[in-house]
């Protein structure tokens, strides 16, 4: 089933919460003179119209990037980010917003690789369109995680997996958690960023305890809670990130409490970043 289409979430708080924390990574990497691969299990189209029918029917993007473009003081994680965001707006006002493969390409330098796995037809032909001229993306019309998995471990070494379901149907909690350790042991080095909601059913929590049973070290998790739990739909967003860079940690406690601030819904809007299994070494 691929209903889903992600120009009308585009934006919202969860790509914020999800796209910062991209940018995070890809800037920690870019901190050294030496190439990277970018691989995407969810690529959906890569670039999406703020003024669309999709867009305007939710408004999603209103409580999300609109909030944050306005936004004074922003942590210097923020602000990086967001110039990111207006790379891709040069005319000036928020017209459009970058998903995750633009950003990754967006900070990409000549010699870092982009390997981006969409399977539904119209979102991956005009993925296609978006990076026609781009020597280092490819593009594959092709299931993520079969695509991913048959291209690990990547050339260049080092560098980040993002999984970004859109949990429509329940068995992609499970997809997710049989996937990671398969993947990580063809690639242990690499960095596995998965993004999860918060919803009511809590089938996200089983999935980390799955995760955490597999055995795997070295996983961070950082929760945004913006809405109400005891509401129905998403009241949150997760990142679940295996092997994350030296101090992102503390990058991420710097600038998420602001975020958090921002993007609330409802008064006691709170954040969580724990450990969901340590760094082997301190086992
Ligand atoms: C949440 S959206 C991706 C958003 C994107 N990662 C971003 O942050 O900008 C999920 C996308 O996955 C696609 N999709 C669903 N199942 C897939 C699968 N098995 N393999 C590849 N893509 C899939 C959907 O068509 C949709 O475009």
């Amino acid at each position: 089933m691929l209903s889903y289409l992600h120009g009308f979430h585009a934006g919202n708080f969860a790509d914020i919460h999800k796209h910062h924390l991209l940018v995070c990574l890809i800037e920690a990497l870019n901190r050294k003179n030496k190439p990277w691969s970018y691989l995407e299990t969810h690529s959906g189209k890569a670039f999406y119209a703020l003024d669309s029918d999709e867009a305007t029917k939710t408004a999603e993007f209103e409580d999300g990037i609109a909030r944050l473009w306005r936004a004074y003081n922003q942590p210097e994680s923020v602000a990086n980010y967001v110039a990111q965001v207006r790379l891709v707006n040069a005319e000036g006002g928020l017209q459009r917003y970058p998903g995750s493969p633009a950003l990754a390409a967006g900070m990409a330098r000549d010699a870092d690789q982009l390997h981006l796995m969409e399977l539904h037809p119209g979102e991956a032909k005009q993925l296609k369109k978006a990076f026609a001229g781009y020597t280092n993306v490819g593009v594959h019309h092709r299931d993520g995680y079969e695509g991913v998995l048959s291209l690990l471990p990547p050339k260049p070494n080092r560098g980040v997996v993002l999984i970004d379901p859109s949990y429509e149907v329940k068995t992609e909690y499970d997809q997710v958690a049989s996937f990671l350790p398969k993947a990580i042991k063809r690639w242990p080095n690499g960095c596995f960023v998965v993004w999860y909601p918060l919803l009511p059913a809590d089938r996200w929590k089983i999935m980390l305890e799955k995760i955490r049973c597999s055995g795997i070290k070295n996983i961070l998790c950082s929760e945004l809670t913006i809405g109400d739990a005891e509401e129905q739909g998403m009241y949150g967003s997760g990142m679940l990130i295996v092997n994350p860079p030296w101090q992102l940690d503390q990058t991420l406690n710097l600038s998420e409490p602001w975020l958090v601030e921002l993007l609330a819904q409802r008064a006691g809007a709170s954040r969580r970043l724990y450990w969901l299994a340590p760094p082997a070494e301190d086992c």
